[in-house]
């Protein structure tokens, strides 16, 4: 099935990107960065590499559930490399005009407004994809400022903490639960 998201863009400092929805093909790149990312610290529920076959499959899913309209997924792309992605998951019945964010973006293209772009060109979409989102979720461990930071520059509000909700090492971390009202 052809991609029916496919647009170029040039950052601040003059990278091009692609933005487009994410193919099976990309599994192979797409384990290659996540797995960088995991590496780096701990920002991610992930604790742990993933393998070639698992991506694959979340993949797989992932795809299922943007034709079933329950999901809407966007990644950046220089070249065959993926850069980041956003992916929104939507509720169900009376929590379906809610969706819950994960994003990642690798670290050469972080601070290069490719974050924000992706995430407001994947909400941009999911509003034509699914009408009715209002509210969207996110979050990140307390320890995580960067990530807290970049979604307050989003415009999301802190609206609770999770406590206890992660566990890094030997030590307990909470989650700020941060919400994005459209
Ligand atoms: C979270 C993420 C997508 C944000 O993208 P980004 O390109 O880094 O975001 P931005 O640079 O636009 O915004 C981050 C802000 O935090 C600031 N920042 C960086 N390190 C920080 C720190 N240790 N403490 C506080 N703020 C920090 C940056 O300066 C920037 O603010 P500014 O624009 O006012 O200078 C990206 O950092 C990432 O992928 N991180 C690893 C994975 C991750 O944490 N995913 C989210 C899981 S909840």
């Amino acid at each position: 099935m052809p991609n029916k998201f496919y647009k170029n863009f040039v950052l601040k400092d003059g990278r091009k990107v692609v933005l487009r929805e994410l193919k099976n093909s990309d599994a192979d790149t797409s384990v290659t960065e996540t797995n960088k990312v995991i590496s780096e610290g701990p920002f991610l529920y992930l604790n742990k590499k993933v393998t070639k076959k698992e991506e694959v499959e979340w993949i797989k899913s992932l795809l299922k559930n943007i034709k079933k309209k329950s999901a809407v997924n966007l990644a950046a792309f220089e070249g065959k490399r993926i850069l980041g992605t956003v992916s929104l998951r939507f509720g169900k019945g009376r929590n379906s005009h809610v969706a819950t964010m994960g994003i990642w973006i690798v670290k050469e293209y972080r601070s290069s407004g490719l974050a924000k772009l992706l995430f407001w060109e994947t909400v941009k979409y999911a509003k034509k994809m699914v009408p009715q989102l209002k509210m969207i979720n996110a979050g990140a461990f307390a320890t995580n400022k960067r990530s807290l930071k970049f979604q307050k520059k989003l415009g999301f509000k802190k609206v609770g903490i999770l406590k206890k909700d992660g566990r890094i090492g030997n030590r307990y971390v909470d989650t700020i639960s941060m919400q994005l009202e459209l």
